[in-house]
């Protein structure tokens, strides 16, 4: 279903490493994180809730949720819209979605409250 460009297109990219379930993938700057997963050789990012379902990137564009993914210990992000960063830590969302920090080590009234903080100072410049 999808492939990846020529390797002679992808070599102009500079290569970021990310860690996918704890194994390094080196994929390429632009690469979203759903793409990293599938080209990894992965087909599944996330299982369901009720069966645990394997689920994998679908639309790659917002739309079927189906990327969800937890990157450096943030739950619930969608894959296919966020680019990889060198160091990132996916991991494979598993069953029920939770809003919080799995990692972090913050509790998620910290977040909601810095996230708060954010919006009321306005915009930076
Ligand atoms: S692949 Fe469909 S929302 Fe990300």
């Amino acid at each position: 279903m999808f492939r990846r460009l020529p390797e002679s297109l992808l070599n102009a990219a500079p290569a970021v490493t990310v860690y996918i379930d704890g194994r390094p993938f080196v994929a390429r700057a632009g690469d979203s994180v759903a793409a990293a997963v599938l080209a990894s050789g992965r087909a599944a990012c996330r299982t369901t809730a009720v069966s645990g379902s394997p689920r994998g990137p679908f639309c790659l564009m917002g739309a079927c949720f189906d990327c969800l993914v937890v990157i450096d210990g943030r739950a619930n992000q969608q894959g296919c819209l966020v680019p990889v960063v060198e160091g990132m830590e996916v991991e494979t969302q598993r069953g029920a979605r939770d809003s919080g920090l799995r990692h972090a080590g913050r509790p998620d009234g910290e977040q909601r409250s810095a996230q708060r903080e954010d919006r009321q100072d306005g915009p930076r410049t």
